[in-house]
């Protein structure tokens, strides 16, 4: 019966296909959105007011005791009237068929309670037949987006704006794709500059071929780190200009530079081994990246056209010998900038501008974003306004994504932290948590992965839990509880989901009677996990991952809140197999937000 409501729906959505707004989401309806069409149709009937109009006005409401949706009368524009005395007209007057249960008016506002019968009927099959996509849409179609994130610097830490890029840059890369865009990731690593010469002088001194195999990330910090104290040293000594490492290391950057071959081969060494190191710890937070671009890899050529074109448009000024970009012209906060130094090289910002000209030329992408800390927010505005200033019309396209410090953050070996440190202690703190419960650990088919999927949830929502904008302090002994909003307590509702469905599996679901679930935690639950498209359509406007973190928590409490009085074992057949389904939608919709984020879901913990 409900099969032929929604049918009913779908029906109109076709028959409306003439609409734009409703046609962008024809082929990839959502519940929601029936329920949409189907408000917009018979307003639509009641007023003149345009479907169209009245569609694309619908907001879904996060505060679902306020309603699940929400009519903002001024939206649909002046003429209509006036909006209070028209919402209480429409609230009485309105059809509610099969899908609203009731209608609610309060000001200029119309809100609409859906009906858990229909909810329940629709929702649950719809979750069960998409499953992994469910909540995926085609918003966009043939846009490409480039993103740029994580970008650590060769030989040195991976600092905690490392970290947050990374978590970030690979959220909002899901989060992209699941919403049909093409996307690149890429990775723009810090691998070239003078301080090469320097790593490479340390290197002949101390370096070890079998250490930098190994464990190339640290062992070339710890060379650099060495390098750079015996080179402060000479200074102190006031050793002479030719024959200091400075000057030795300057000569090899040279070397470098100029594409001697044996220079060269060694930094491809220092740069390739880091790489695939960066591979397999990026792997562990399920990043992959499709470019390992860098500094080095920005043509030479490109950025000597980006400094011609700099040139040409008159943005350059002289002073003391050293090439200014004045930006005050277009936005006083700008400044102006060095961008080429009195020996002639070229600095950061004009690279990056070369880099930008380069992706464009490559990938033309509709949006590139930069996921880089708030520190740098000065710089990139520059670097933004110098595209545009240089007549690129692609530069209204270019978007930066910023977040706030982490404080605090340390491991074990200390203040200067690395990507695959963070991991390990993170996964050996979940071990011990995990050994508390002696039982439940004996149980576990293989500790050690388990332990780091937890471990590393753990990191990963407690940088994600809060705006972007936020500073956090970085606490193991937080993010690890298992109780609270952390990695451990999701990854813990997730794993007792999945317990419940393999207990169960014997159950035969063809058939479910969801009129069984008349409790109010159900429908609280089933009206939650309608909105999971539409929550992902919101966090594709705010660019937040706490706009999935904070749903995937309400959803995770609202299934405890279930637990209490919705049994499965040991109830009539019927009883269990819908309550049972209700848990399994809930356990994909946990699931699917998990994997969005970049977590593994894990199954028993
Ligand atoms: N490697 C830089 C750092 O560690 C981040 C790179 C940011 N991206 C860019 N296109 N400038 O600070």
């Amino acid at each position: 019966q409900v099969n032929n409501q929604v049918k009913y729906l779908e029906q109109l959505c076709e028959n409306l296909n003439h609409h734009k707004e409703i046609t962008n989401c024809r082929s990839n309806q959502t519940i929601m959105n029936l329920v949409r069409v189907y408000i917009s149709n018979e307003l639509n009937r009641m007023s003149g007011i345009d479907i169209g109009t009245i569609f694309k006005s619908i907001q879904w409401n996060s505060n679902l005791e306020d309603s699940d949706l929400v009519l903002p009368l001024p939206k649909l524009g002046r003429h209509i009237g006036k909006p209070s005395m028209l919402a209480q007209e429409w609230a009485k007057s309105f059809p509610t068929g099969d899908y609203i249960q009731r209608i609610e008016h309060n000001g200029p506002f119309l809100k609409f309670f859906l009906s858990p019968h229909f909810l329940f009927n629709s929702v649950i099959p719809e979750i069960g037949l998409k499953a992994e996509s469910y909540g995926f849409r085609k918003l966009q179609s043939d846009k490409k987006v480039l993103i740029e994130f994580s970008s650590p610097n060769i030989a040195k830490p991976f600092h905690a704006g490392h970290l947050r890029s990374t978590i970030i840059g690979g959220f909002l890369s899901n989060l992209y794709q699941a919403m049909g865009w093409e996307v690149t990731r890429m990775n723009y690593l810090g691998d070239w500059g003078k301080q090469f010469g320097l790593l490479a002088v340390g290197y002949y001194k101390y370096g070890k071929e079998d250490l930098l195999a190994s464990d190339p990330i640290h062992h070339l910090f710890d060379v650099y780190v060495r390098i750079n104290k015996d080179k402060e040293q000479e200074i102190k000594d006031g050793i002479s200009v030719t024959d200091s490492i400075d000057c030795k290391a300057k000569l090899f950057f040279k070397k470098i530079e100029s594409g001697d071959e044996e220079a060269l081969k060694l930094w491809k060494t220092f740069r390739s081994l880091s790489i695939d190191k960066y591979i397999c710890t990026y792997a562990r937070l399920n990043i992959h990246f499709d470019v390992y671009s860098g500094e080095s890899q920005v043509p030479r050529d490109t950025i000597r056209k980006a400094m011609e074109l700099i040139k040409d448009n008159n943005l350059l000024e002289q002073s003391d010998g050293a090439t200014l970009i004045d930006l005050t012209k277009f936005n006083k906060k700008l400044g102006k900038t060095v961008i080429k130094k009195s020996d002639g090289t070229t600095l950061y910002l004009t690279r990056d501008v070369g880099a930008a000209i380069d992706r464009y030329e490559k990938y033309h992408f509709d949006k590139m974003i930069y996921v880089i800390a708030t520190q740098q927010d000065l710089y990139v505005s520059q670097l933004f306004e110098t595209i545009k200033q240089l007549g690129f019309n692609w530069a209204n396209n270019l978007e930066h994504v910023n977040f706030g410090m982490v404080k605090g953050m340390s491991t074990r070996k200390g203040t200067v932290v690395f990507l695959d440190n963070i991991l390990e202690e993170a996964k050996d703190k979940a071990l011990t948590v995990m050994k508390g419960d002696q039982v439940k650990y004996s149980r576990i088919e293989d500790p050690e992965k388990v332990a780091d999927l937890i471990g590393v949830s753990a990191v990963m929502i407690q940088d994600m839990k809060s705006k972007r904008i936020n500073n956090y302090e970085f606490d193991w002994n937080r993010m690890l509880s298992f109780e609270g909003d952390t990695g451990p307590y999701l990854q813990y509702t997730h794993s007792r989901l999945q317990s419940i469905a393999s207990n169960h599996a014997h159950l035969n679901i063809d058939f479910p009677n969801f009129d069984l679930l008349v409790e109010n935690e159900a429908i609280l639950l089933i009206r939650l996990l309608a909105q999971y498209p539409d929550v992902l359509v919101n966090a594709m406007r705010t660019q937040e991952p706490c706009t999935v973190v904070t749903y995937l928590f309400k959803v995770a409490h609202q299934v405890s809140s279930c637990y209490a009085t919705l049994w499965v074992t040991g109830q009539p057949q019927e009883t269990a197999v819908a309550r049972l389904m209700l848990y399994n939608a809930a356990m994909h919709v946990i699931g699917n937000g998990m994997r969005l984020l970049g977590l593994t879901p894990v199954h028993r913990m």
